[in-house]
């Protein structure tokens, strides 16, 4: 578990507190998404979680380690994969595999072991056919799987992804999104995905809402994603069908119930309606 207890960061001594007094738990493999408007502080939290900044007051502890302990630096880091969203700069070698193999060569492990987890993160993605490509051939949302195979192949019990749709993309993005709910499903890894778009949250088994730094809500995604008018005002964009509802209720007054997320489901209801008239 990743435990954030009543932590605060300012970027300087005299610079305004960036994040304040957040509280929150992570639990081995959950899911959670966290959104939030610019600049309230996801990207920083984010990387208060593997310890590249450390609290100014309340402490981070990932598994029991504080991520103030110099001796549990390295180790954090292992446990918590984080991934940013332009992959792009992130590559350092000439191949996908030896990309993979990076974090893996750096923990001194046999290279029998190291060809063992690059070969299975790989698969995992579905991108060993790609093993010997350059990484600046592939798409954007294959090499934010590369980015992703590379964070793997150190074990991690917790993957925390910046936006990694951001820039993708429809199918990027999708291919990017459903990898990870892979990963979180099959495998167990923990997810901590910030995001922007409301639709992979929505399988998330919790919602994390951020607001000038400070956790403004916790909720199940169902408690939010039918609330066009709340996700707004943090500059997320509803599901499309979630305005379509709210545009066909403007005009007639409660016609649908906000909670339809799917095409079957509100097809269905017009037919249903339409019986009736
Ligand atoms: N290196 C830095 N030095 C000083 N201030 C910073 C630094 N990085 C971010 N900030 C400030 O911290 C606040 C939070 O920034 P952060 O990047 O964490 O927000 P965010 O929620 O990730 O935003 P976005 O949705 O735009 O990515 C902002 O006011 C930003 O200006
Ligand atoms: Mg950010």
């Amino acid at each position: 578990m990743i435990n954030i207890e009543k932590v605060s960061f300012s970027y300087s001594n005299t610079g305004p507190m960036i994040l304040k007094d957040i509280v929150l738990e992570i639990s081995e493999h959950e899911f959670v998404a966290v959104i939030g408007n610019n600049g309230s502080g996801k990207t920083t939290l984010a990387k208060l979680l593997n310890g590249i900044y450390l609290p100014d007051t309340g402490r981070i502890l990932v598994d029991g380690m504080d991520t103030r302990a110099s001796e549990n630096r390295i180790l954090i880091k292992q446990k918590v994969g984080l991934l940013f969203p332009e992959a792009d700069k992130q590559f350092i070698s000439s191949t996908v595999e030896e990309d993979v193999a990076f974090g893996p060569e750096n923990l001194d492990l046999k290279q029998n072991e190291i060809r063992a987890r690059v070969d299975n993160t790989l698969k995992l993605l579905s991108m060993e056919d790609f093993a010997k490509h350059p990484p600046y051939l592939l798409s954007g949302g294959q090499k934010q799987k590369v980015g992703i195979a590379g964070l793997l192949a150190m074990k991690p019990a917790y993957l925390v992804l910046d936006e990694p749709g951001s820039m993708l993309d429809e199918t990027g993005k999708q291919e990017v999104f459903q990898a990870l709910w892979q990963l979180n499903k099959n495998e167990g890894i923990a997810i901590v995905l910030i995001t922007h778009e409301l639709s992979p949250a929505i399988k998330a088994d919790r919602i994390v809402l951020m607001e000038s730094g400070q956790i403004k809500a916790q909720c199940v995604p169902e408690q939010i994603v039918y609330q066009p008018e709340l996700l707004r005002a943090m500059q997320i964009q509803p599901l499309e069908i979630s305005s379509f509802i709210e545009a066909l209720n403007t005009a007639h007054s409660g016609l649908l119930s906000m909670e339809i997320n799917d095409v079957d489901k509100l097809v269905e209801e017009l037919c249903r309606l339409k019986q009736k008239m």
